[in-house]
């Protein structure tokens, strides 16, 4: 261990071990406003029928005129902080991942920290779009491997809603606003049955950015842009790179498809998770689907959905959950975490 580990841990008064970074507290923030299929179909070309067949979506939550990524992201940030039994004095910084930030700067992060009314620590955001959420966990589970923090909360956040282009019936459909949370604790452990974020794996491919991005920025034209798709490319890669990342984290870990607990994916389509749940061997009821009733929110749709299932007692202590995802740049990645 090095030296600025055996500090930090030391601080920490905990069990002896290696520094692990453990889930402390979940929390989740929607928009009050619900926009169903049956409305969609009243302002674009397409059925609750076609919608249901091929995403798994029936509604999804929209954010209200002046409600901003950092307003979801500081209430779900309070409730992670809340079921944490924390008040944000301990927290060493915020890192939040979003592909719809308030402004292009300062940070979504550091205006979350305004919100919070927290007055020490850093804030940074992280764009890794789909799979931001996994990104910034391993930003933060180093960080306090390495000693650095000892208390993170790492946030997902997103009003999709803001660059969608909402006469494209191909994606306007697709997408959700909403926010997820966790603080992450340094405590210390080993092995495979120790709580805490056991690995994660992260990867690009920027060959691939064509098939989904925003066709416009500050750098480029000046603009936001809008989300454009070639859905059924997504599709393939996703289903083929999710399989191999998943493969890669149990590999890490000398653990097989059948030491998992839940299987937590990114939402995006129903049909995506189902492929994964059956490469896994797992049965829908370990899968936590919230799809259905969000949609696609990006970097907020792991977090939400691990907020709901420890919120309705599926996620208990000592259970092992697999989260993974996919999305824009390509980006894709896993992690593997005892709760
Ligand atoms: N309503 C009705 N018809 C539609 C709609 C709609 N909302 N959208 C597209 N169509 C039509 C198309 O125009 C096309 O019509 P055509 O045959 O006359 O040309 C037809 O439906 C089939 O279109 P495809 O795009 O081939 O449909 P597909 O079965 O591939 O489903 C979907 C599209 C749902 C986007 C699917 O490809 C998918 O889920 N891809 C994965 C990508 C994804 O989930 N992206 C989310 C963001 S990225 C991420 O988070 C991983």
């Amino acid at each position: 261990m090095d030296s600025l580990a055996g500090m930090a841990e030391a601080a920490a008064g905990t069990a002896t071990g290696p520094i692990r970074a453990r889930i402390a507290g979940f929390g989740g923030a929607l928009p009050a406003r619900v926009v169903t299929n049956a409305e969609l179909a009243t302002r674009l070309d397409t059925s609750d029928a076609w919608i249901v067949e091929r995403t798994g979506i029936r509604e999804r939550r929209i954010a209200a005129q002046g409600e901003a990524a950092s307003d979801l992201a500081a209430a779900a940030a309070r409730a992670a902080l809340a079921d944490a039994k924390l008040d944000g004095a301990e927290v060493d910084g915020i890192i939040l991942a979003t592909s719809t930030p308030d402004r292009t700067y300062p940070a979504t992060a550091v205006s979350v920290q305004a919100k919070l009314g927290l007055v020490r620590g850093f804030a940074f955001d992280i764009a890794a779009v789909c799979t931001g959420f996994i990104y910034a966990l391993a930003v933060a589970d180093a960080m306090i491997r390495a000693g650095s923090a000892r208390t993170l909360l790492v946030i997902g956040a997103e009003v999709n809603s803001r660059i969608l282009d909402w006469s494209d019936r191909a994606t306007a459909v697709l997408f959700g606003d909403g926010a997820g949370a966790v603080v992450l604790r340094a405590g210390s452990g080993e092995g495979n049955d120790a709580p805490g974020v056991l690995s994660t794996h992260l990867h690009a491919d920027g060959r691939h950015e064509a098939i989904l991005h925003v066709d416009g920025g500050p750098g480029t034209t000046g603009t936001v842009g809008h989300v454009r798709m070639q859905g059924r490319e997504v599709f393939r890669h996703a289903v083929a790179k999710l399989a191999s990342v998943v493969d890669e984290a149990l590999a890490a870990n000398g653990l097989g498809q059948e030491d998992i607990d839940w299987l937590v994916p990114h939402q995006a389509n129903l049909r995506i998770i189902d492929a994964m749940g059956r490469k896994l061997g797992l049965p829908p009821e370990r899968v936590v689907v919230t799809v259905d009733r969000h949609a696609n929110t990006s970097a907020a749709s792991i977090p939400l959905a691990l907020a709901e299932a420890h919120a309705d007692g599926r996620l208990r202590p000592g259970q092992l959950v697999l989260l993974e995802a996919i999305g824009g740049g390509l980006t894709w990645g896993a992690a593997l975490v005892r709760l």
